[in-house]
């Protein structure tokens, strides 16, 4: 049998992974100014986690997750988010006991048994983020805001919030009658799949994406209309504060997220663009009551988890370019002898922290700088015969051609004045100099 890779999972290969690598220093760098910090949890947990905090009767439960027993018996599941990870590890780590607010961040890969299509895998990756510890509509708007952000410096200006308020445990229920009362006339012509949803979770008819069902939603009453009037006041200010930093959004009553952890704010970030029926690159929300289901303290809690290859999809060409390591220095060495010495000078340049290449086989002259020219190698450094026997090299700008002559004593040195004037000049020429 020919191996290959499993259905709806792929491998991510140099040439892509680049632009991965550049996705998550980012999120790194942006994260961490708003003070989260990472965590990194485990790929599987006790099947009981994901059960009691996603809901029973979700999706993602009943017919979703890779679950099966380990050689012990116990019934482990593949985690398909990160958010009842990050709950547990909170209380098992007495994370409420050091900080009044716990921020973290997250990332790696999640597993959900998903029919697989452009946009939807069986392995994906998110980057999530949880704020602990805070009630405070500032926190639902924050968090938001530092989304917004980080899609505007990756270059995704296009992107758009939609927010939805789903209540709380004390005005929730009466809008759940209200709905279903709504609801019942119309059973005949909504899909099999929200008729099972009418009695069990009657929100998640609002977001069906079956036409007729969505369009009977359109007319069914909006939660927003029926908030408490605590909720409606978080929601508002919710509002008051994006509106205050410029952050666009639009009010979306349809939003209900697949989740049953979620009360009051909820959101996901669309594309109307590139992304065809799967277009939720984000989706996160307000989770207060999750710590203490779990037997934690009162810990009302915000936060969001992003979906990567959906995210990469929609990153614009000119954000891409140059993101592919080059080395500085390619060495172009002629005969045996600047062959055997090809391995100390390369290493002498690495530990100086330059990325250097070289031809292992040798070749001619022409050979090696054909290579370093599809590498796009900065610098040619050339070693021959004559060069041993003078203790100089010669160093050849690849992009301008202009070649110097360096001492084999000074040679670090030497290179790294080289490379800074290169790198002055590039950064001249983009303008940031
Ligand atoms: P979620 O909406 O289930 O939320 O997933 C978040 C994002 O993960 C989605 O918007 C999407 O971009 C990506 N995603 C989900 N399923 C797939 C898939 N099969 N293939 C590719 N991408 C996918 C959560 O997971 C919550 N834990 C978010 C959260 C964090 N809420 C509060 N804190």
């Amino acid at each position: 049998m020919k191996i290959k890779s499993i259905k709806g999972v792929k491998d991510i290969l140099p040439g892509e992974i680049e632009k991965w690598q550049w996705v998550e220093s980012v999120a790194g760098w942006m994260f961490s100014r708003y003070g989260f910090k990472e965590i990194r949890l485990p790929i599987f947990e006790y099947t009981d986690l994901f059960k009691r905090s996603i809901g029973d009767t979700t999706d993602i439960v009943e017919k979703e997750m890779y679950t099966f027993k380990d050689k012990g018996g116990e019934e482990i599941t593949l985690r398909p988010e990160g958010t009842a990870s990050v709950v547990r590890s909170y209380i098992e780590h007495k994370m409420h006991g050091q900080n009044q607010l716990t921020k973290l961040y997250y990332l790696g890969p999640m597993f959900r048994y998903e029919r697989p299509q452009a946009g939807r895998f069986r392995q994906f990756y998110q980057i999530g983020v949880e704020a602990m510890g805070s009630s405070s509509p500032a926190i639902d708007a924050e968090v938001m805001i530092m989304l917004i952000e980080f899609f505007k410096t990756l270059g995704l200006n296009d992107l758009e919030l939609q927010i939805n308020s789903l209540g709380c445990k004390d005005c929730r229920p009466q809008y759940r009658e209200t709905l279903k009362s709504a609801i019942k006339p119309h059973l005949k012509e909504l899909c099999s799949n929200c008729n099972q949803r009418y009695e069990r979770n009657p929100l998640r008819v609002l977001d069906c994406k079956v036409e007729c069902c969505s369009e009977i939603a359109k007319g069914l009453p909006k939660f927003k209309d029926h908030l408490c009037s605590q909720c409606e006041q978080d929601f508002a200010q919710v509002q008051e504060f994006l509106d205050a930093v410029n952050t666009s959004y639009s009010v979306n009553d349809q939003i209900v997220r697949g989740l049953d952890y979620y009360n009051k704010t909820t959101f996901e970030v669309i594309s109307k663009t590139g992304l065809g029926s799967q277009n939720a690159v984000c989706g996160g929300g307000r989770y207060d009551s999750l710590v203490e289901d779990f037997n934690g303290p009162p810990t009302p809690c915000f936060g969001f988890a992003l979906g990567l290859e959906r995210l990469i999809s929609l990153l614009p060409e000119e954000k891409l370019q140059n993101l592919e390591q080059r080395p500085d220095i390619y060495l172009v060495c002629l005969g045996e002898e600047a062959q055997q010495l090809s391995f100390s000078v390369t290493h002498q340049l690495r530990t100086a922290g330059f990325c250097v290449e070289r031809e292992i086989e040798g070749g001619s002259m022409k050979s090696q700088m054909r290579k370093a020219n599809k590498l796009e190698s900065r610098f040619a450094l050339i070693i021959g015969e004559n060069e041993i026997k003078n203790n100089k090299y010669v160093l050849k700008n690849m992009k301008d051609g202009e070649q110097s002559e360096i001492s084999a004593d000074t040679l670090t040195q030497e290179v790294y004045d080289h490379y800074k004037r290169w790198s002055d000049a590039q950064l001249k020429e983009s303008g940031q100099k």
